[in-house]
């Protein structure tokens, strides 16, 4: 069995930490967090993310990277190590970075395009309250102003990097780039805390409204957490096969965690306020809401368009090292099961990407008649990925360890080298009980009310 240790990897804790973060914040937390924050009703939403992280992200984050470096492989192997009979389980996860990995490159489209309308000067036209629809359903002509030009850059870029092994490179600027963004959102934050009429939208989002819950609202915080954390999809299973063994997991888990949900609640805290402030533009929510709010933060504060140039810049970096971390996994599926070479696994994942791509960059425009389970190709992959696969997933990883392989597996990886595991006592109780007891009342009372069958 190939070991972490003979797999090289990550140089020390720092080294981990930073790469893992990388993967974990992006889009997921600038993007995604703040449109579900403003549809499933602020407050309520945010203490319900909260409290899941703290019950189950923190756990199901120690459990993929100890199975991984307890394996020393990737997804789909590891499961094999752990039973013939779990391959089936390796599989399904592994589809899920081929699913997202698409329309990621889809927003991350969408964020270059903003950046270069901001970098060139022309950052006031995205403020007029219908640029961004107008931007989706392709309806301005020119290559430029076409969403599919933008998405074909982006997962190019992405593509490109992840052939020709430059995510060294990236990784170099990042590790600028992330404690950049993290001052900017800071400063955007106190910037917001200055306008006019702020408070009732800090309510909105700080103060729960217990009348907004639903066991919708705990799906979708819940597909978040997957999302967010980079989880249930294997990816983190991958990072700690490269984790060095006097790592402390749990420490390193937690911290991952911090970090990822301050820069959620920052993004939060910075975009959904706004649309109280701002409602008299008509904002529409969903998908677009970062790119129809921000552009009128920009719009009132002085130089807001050097401001939103560089806000777009780091979101966009923020989305890269998470885009190269997906392709990065889905190539590696291609290379280990069928010992394709680089180029031959990047091509293959190149056109997935395409395909997929192209389906949900036209889902809003010319396609948009076409609409799976009544949604646009781009939410109906977000929806299937997040509040179906992934709790699935990450139900069977808990079952897996908790009852077939045995949590003692996972604590006997994390106390490797004389670290001590904090959570050792209730560790087992979480994963065998907890966790997925939690999953599965939320998984079928929240898709259950999703399609209006039965509502809590
Ligand atoms: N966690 C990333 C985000 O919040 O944007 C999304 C993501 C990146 C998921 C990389 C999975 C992954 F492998």
């Amino acid at each position: 069995m190939e070991h972490a240790a003979s797999r090289g990897g990550f140089s020390g804790k720092m080294g981990f930490i930073l790469a893992a973060a990388g993967s974990a914040v992006g889009l997921g937390n600038l993007w995604r967090f703040p449109y579900l924050a403003e549809q499933y009703g602020g407050g309520i939403f945010l203490l319900v993310y909260l409290i899941l992280v703290i019950v189950c992200g923190v756990s199901l984050m120690i459990t993929e990277l100890a199975i991984g470096r307890r394996t020393g492989k990737s997804c789909i192997d590891a499961f094999l190590d752990l039973g013939e009979r779990n391959k089936y389980v390796g599989w399904f996860i592994a589809l899920i970075p081929i699913i997202i990995l698409p329309y990621y490159c889809v927003i991350g489209g969408w964020v270059t395009k903003y950046f270069v309308e901001y970098a060139i000067g022309a950052g006031s036209d995205l403020a007029s309250g219908s640029y961004f629809n107008d931007f989706m359903s392709a309806s301005m002509g020119g290559v430029f102003d076409s969403p599919l030009t933008w998405f074909l850059i982006y997962a190019l870029l992405t593509i490109l990097v992840v052939a020709f092994s430059v995510e060294k490179g990236v990784e170099r600027v990042s590790k600028f780039m992330m404690p950049a963004l993290l001052i900017l959102l800071v400063g955007m934050c106190v910037y917001m805390l200055t306008l006019p009429g702020i408070m009732d939208g800090l309510g909105f989002y700080l103060v729960p409204n217990f009348d907004d819950f639903s066991m919708k609202t705990v799906l979708g915080a819940m597909g978040q957490l997957f999302y967010s954390l980079s989880l249930a999809m294997g990816i983190m299973i991958t990072y700690g096969s490269y984790m060095r063994k006097h790592v402390n997991i749990e420490r390193s888990s937690q911290t991952i965690c911090l970090m990822d949900t301050s820069v959620a609640f920052l993004s939060g805290l910075m975009i959904v306020p706004a649309v109280v402030i701002f409602s008299d533009v008509g904002l529409s929510s969903g998908p677009g809401l970062m790119f129809n709010t921000m552009p009128l933060v920009f719009d009132s504060m002085p130089a807001g368009h050097i401001i939103g140039a560089a806000f777009f810049l780091l979101a966009m970096f923020a989305a890269l090292t998470s885009s190269i971390s997906l392709a990065e996994t889905v190539v590696s599926i291609f290379k280990d099961r069928w010992k394709w070479k680089r180029l031959i696994a990047c091509g293959a994942c190149f056109a997935i990407m395409i395909c997929l791509g192209v389906l949900s960059v036209f889902g809003y425009g010319p396609l948009s008649g076409i609409q799976p389970l009544g949604m646009a190709f781009l939410d109906f992959f977000d929806f299937i990925t997040n509040s179906v696969m992934m709790p699935i997933s990450a139900l069977a990883i808990c079952l897996i360890v908790g009852y077939i392989i045995k949590p003692r597996f996972i604590i006997e990886e994390i106390e490797a080298e004389g670290n001590r595991f904090q959570m050792a006592r209730i560790y087992p109780v979480m994963v065998k009980v907890v966790c997925p007891i939690f999953m599965a009342v939320v998984l079928v009372t929240g898709l259950l009310s999703y399609f209006g069958i039965y509502s809590i």
